[in-house]
């Protein structure tokens, strides 16, 4: 678990990039008794720059952030462990941490650090013509067992992650409305994988409901893992080799524009890291 974050400046206090703007950082430090406390100094649609100030002894376990992120720090020392390697943190040091990069930290003194994050615009993944043929020729096969395939794919997720069973509504998976939205959603992205653009609605709208469940961009492999094998148990024969990486590759791309369009709609709902 994140430590919690005790207080964000609110949005009237946080300095919009039409102003110049200055400050003393030192006079804004102020160390909680526990935990950390942050403001948003000033920030646009690309970048985000936040004090962070984290009590002696404050650890936030490992995480990882969509875009790039860059911590100075300005008092205190503490050990940044990023990517399975440890930085110690005294003031002056400048550690860049790249967008999906597995961070995590600790204070050994009161610490305070500027963390800045970017955004990262990742090269767009190009789906390959073949995976395209394979996915768009398995639209009607889709179309035919999908709601088999998606009642199958919970039926996998809940035995193997009972833990998420908590974000569902367990009465839609019994009536099997959700199932048959998933299903609906799975043939629509056969149908228009070279067409990403006409998802949009569509994705939209599945993404706000993903943030009100909170769903988060590490449980899209769960999913995945899920559906690929709901797909083989129910398709069989006609999950080839060929099929299964075509899908493999399909759902990668599908999973990344969820996370992308949730990422944002998380950052419109917070104000914090
Ligand atoms: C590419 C993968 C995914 C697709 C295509 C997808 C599709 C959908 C669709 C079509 C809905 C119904 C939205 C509505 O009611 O309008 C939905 C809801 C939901 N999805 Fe996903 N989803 C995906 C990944 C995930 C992941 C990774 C999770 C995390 C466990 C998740 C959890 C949920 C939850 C909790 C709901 C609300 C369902 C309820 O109310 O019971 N989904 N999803």
């Amino acid at each position: 678990m994140n430590t919690a974050i005790t207080s964000c400046l609110s949005k009237a206090e946080t300095a919009t990039p039409k102003n110049s703007f200055t400050a003393t950082l030192q006079d804004l430090i102020e160390y909680p008794t526990s935990g950390i406390f942050s403001k948003v100094l000033l920030k646009d649609n690309n970048s985000q720059y936040s004090l962070f100030c984290l009590a002696a002894g404050t650890k936030i376990d490992e995480h990882t952030s969509p875009r790039n992120a860059v911590i100075t720090v300005l008092e205190g020392t503490g050990n940044l462990n990023l990517e399975g390697k440890d930085i110690a943190l005294a003031p002056g040091v400048f550690v860049f941490m790249p967008a999906n990069a597995p961070h995590a930290l600790q204070a050994k003194a009161n610490l305070a650090f500027v963390l800045t994050l970017s955004e990262h615009s990742p090269a767009k993944r190009e789906i390959s013509q073949q995976t395209i043929d394979i996915v768009k020729s398995t639209a009607p096969i889709l179309k035919q067992h999908g709601q088999k395939i998606t009642t199958r794919m919970y039926e996998i997720m809940f035995r193997k992650y009972p833990e998420v069973k908590a974000q569902f509504d367990m009465s839609a998976q019994a009536n099997g409305t959700q199932p048959a939205k998933l299903a609906t959603a799975v043939y629509s992205y056969a149908t228009h994988i070279d067409n990403l653009e006409a998802l949009k609605v569509m994705v939209d709208k599945i993404a706000h409901r993903h943030v009100q469940a909170h769903v988060l961009p590490e449980q899209y492999p769960i999913v995945g893992e899920c559906l690929l094998q709901a797909i083989k148990d129910v398709l069989r024969n006609a999950a080839t080799e060929e099929v299964m990486t075509a899908w493999t590759e399909a759902y990668q791309v599908l999973a990344e524009v969820f996370i992308n369009r949730e990422y944002h709609i998380y950052q419109t709902t917070s104000d914090c890291h």
